[in-house]
């Protein structure tokens, strides 16, 4: 693995939505077979959700899975005390920006409902902890740079501190859902990490996702489908090489507040 401080994960215990997707399923696989962390997936299994991604640890004792909507906060409760996690890490989200401007409401409900109900349980699971443990508690919320809008040709790139200019439902949503876990941070000292990355692209992308359908499209003899005048900047993230920085977070990242 490319990742040096995965021993640190050793045993510990990581709750992650979402790990049926693209970018929890690859964080699930090193999490387990890399790092011999334990981890608890919970995902509903949503047309993006796939269980053959983790299919490769899903025989290894490090692994549990359970089918759950985020937004049923009874069950997302249960399952989360049952577990008992060191860290909790959100990816669980409807992340297709076409689909969200054809039908919005999925979009609020898994991710600011979703997140909402995340972060509730999750406050009330680590004032459930002693202390030692709550000291050690994260919540790592995945969010996207399309919170800050669309980039032109000549702008320099997104950073922490550029403004939130959602440009669609989704976006919106993910806004919506980073402004949910600031103050869940700041009004309740939740140890919340929120991280804004930009487009992945690697193994197990679901192929409606822009690379996927261009290989797909050129394998095929079909046109390749380029949105307006083809002038739109997109900046690209390895997903194994944001696994590597979310395991570093989890490891040493420090509280966003
Ligand atoms: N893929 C990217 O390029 C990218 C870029 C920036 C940020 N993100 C963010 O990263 C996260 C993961 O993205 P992805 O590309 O892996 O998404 P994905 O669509 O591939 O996977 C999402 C997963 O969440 C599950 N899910 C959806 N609704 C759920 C619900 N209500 N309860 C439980 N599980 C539910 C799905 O079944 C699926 O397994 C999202 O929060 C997304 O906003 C993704």
């Amino acid at each position: 693995m490319g990742y040096a401080n995965g021993s640190a994960l050793r045993n510990r215990k990581v709750l992650v939505t979402g790990g049926c997707g693209f970018i929890g399923s690859a964080l699930v696989r090193t999490l387990v077979r890399d790092c011999q962390a334990h981890v608890l997936n919970i995902d509903k299994l949503t047309y993006a959700g796939c269980p053959s991604t983790v299919a490769e640890v899903a025989h290894l004792p490090g692994y549990q899975f359970t089918r759950i909507d985020v937004a049923d906060s009874t069950a997302l409760e249960q399952a989360l005390f049952r577990f008992g996690p060191d860290a909790v890490v959100q990816l669980a989200a409807e992340s297709h920006v076409d689909r969200s401007i054809d039908g919005p409401a999925e979009f609020i409900h898994t991710n600011i409902l979703g997140t909402y109900v995340v972060l509730e349980a999750s406050l009330r699971y680590m004032r459930s902890l002693p202390e030692e443990s709550r000291d050690r508690f994260r919540v790592l919320h995945i969010s996207t740079d399309e919170v800050y809008g669309a980039l032109g040709l000549e702008d320099a790139p997104f950073t922490e501190q550029s403004q939130h200019r959602p440009n669609s439902p989704y976006s919106a949503s993910k806004a919506a859902s980073d402004h949910l876990v600031r103050a869940w941070g700041k009004t309740y000292g939740l140890p919340v990490i929120i991280s804004n990355c930009s487009n992945n692209y690697g193994p197990y992308q679901f192929p409606e996702k822009m690379i996927p359908t261009m290989i797909l499209s050129a394998l095929h003899g079909q046109n390749l489908p380029v949105y307006g005048t083809g002038e739109n900047v997109r900046d690209w993230l390895f997903v194994e090489d944001h696994v590597s920085a979310l395991l570093h977070m989890l490891t040493a990242g420090r509280v966003s507040l």
